[in-house]
């Protein structure tokens, strides 16, 4: 029998992928760019088991047994093989089935990027599994789109691509997590329960209905992409800020545009952007950036400077929302996905 255990991290999108040119490939309409989170509070841990014993392939997922017959993730499983056989893997490992148990330590589904840790964590483990070496971001983008971002640490861009076969669509790191030590993400926990519309389809939806999608694509992100790595590189965080928290904006208006529409935010999501515009400007600087992933969750970037002060204004301001919901002081380096 074969065991391998791996965690990988969360990451957070500060220009949103949402969109697919091609469903099956999961090749998206726009490059995005996330920084991955500290693997502490929120990750992803996988075991995969290999043995001639096993009958067939099972998958628990926070302990729950789910069916294996999962089109993304048979399409995983097949695409680590055929890249294990053509590095010359075991054939006895290879056909043997497999057992996988998942687990997140955070809430699935509630836009905290739970399918991306969960993907990238598979995909990984399994190529440590079958000794495949390499890149294997093209294979976990086929899992789920943003998974492909988790496979670096630091911040990382997700090129759209434009090879038929989806090939050049991968992850790359655009700096390591050693580039800006000051930079922190405080997780805003507004909600933890499953969201209404899933990622899947609430971008199929956009694509298919939203105009302001087509301008998005098009006007807008290619600019924002070379713009935010520029200010990554010079470490200049009010540009930063404001091009994450205008992308933020804009992916929701694009939701929004969406029909039916598609609603991610509530409430208290909007309080919060009041409350950082109105922190930003009592500072006359900015500060803090916030970010919004498809739920009503507030991912703030910020530098270490500004972590105490933001806490405890947030607990002042949110008093319902105490620090059991605040995920906070997640630095975006060091991340990568590791084996265990
Ligand atoms: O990878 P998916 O299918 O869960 O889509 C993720 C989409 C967003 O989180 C909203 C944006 C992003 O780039 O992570």
């Amino acid at each position: 029998m074969h065991v391998v255990t791996c965690i990988a991290p969360v990451n957070i999108a500060v220009i949103k992928y949402w969109g697919k040119r091609d469903e099956v490939l999961i090749v998206p309409t726009n490059d995005s760019l996330s920084g991955t989170l500290s693997m502490e509070q929120m990750h992803a841990k996988t075991t995969i088991m290999a043995s001639p014993n096993f009958k067939k392939n099972c998958i628990w997922l926070n302990g729950k047994e789910e069916s294996f017959d999962n089109e993304r993730l048979l399409t995983c499983l097949r695409e680590v093989q055929r890249r294990a056989e053509r590095d010359g893997a075991n054939k006895d490992l290879l056909k043997w089935h497999i057992h996988v148990c998942s687990e997140n330590n955070f809430p699935t589904a509630a836009g905290l990027a739970s399918s991306a840790a969960g993907y990238a964590c598979f995909v990984y483990t399994l190529a440590q599994l079958y000794s495949v070496k390499g890149d294997v971001s093209q294979i976990a983008r086929q899992g789920s789109g943003s998974a492909c971002r988790s496979l670096a640490g630091g911040f990382v861009r997700w090129h759209m691509g434009s090879a038929p076969d989806g090939s050049d669509s991968i992850a790359t790191q655009v700096v390591p997590e050693t580039h800006w030590p000051e930079m922190r993400v405080i997780i805003l926990v507004v909600n933890d329960k499953k969201k209404k519309v899933s990622s899947t389809s609430g971008m199929q939806r956009s694509v298919l209905t939203s105009e302001l999608l087509k301008h998005r694509i098009t006007y807008c992100v290619p600019q924002r992409v070379k713009d935010i790595e520029k200010a990554i590189i010079s470490k200049d965080f009010n540009t930063f800020a404001e091009i994450t928290m205008k992308d933020s904006n804009q992916f929701h208006a694009v939701a929004l545009d969406t029909y039916p529409p598609a609603v991610y935010m509530n409430d208290v999501s909007h309080a919060i952007v009041d409350f950082i515009h109105c922190f930003n400007k009592a500072k006359k600087s900015t500060k803090v950036a916030y970010t919004f992933d498809a739920g009503p969750n507030a991912c703030l970037y910020l530098l270490e400077s500004a972590v105490a002060e933001t806490i405890a204004l947030v607990n002042h301001f949110f008093p319902g929302h105490n620090s059991k919901n605040i995920i906070q002081g997640l630095p975006v380096p060091p991340a990568n996905v590791q084996e265990t």
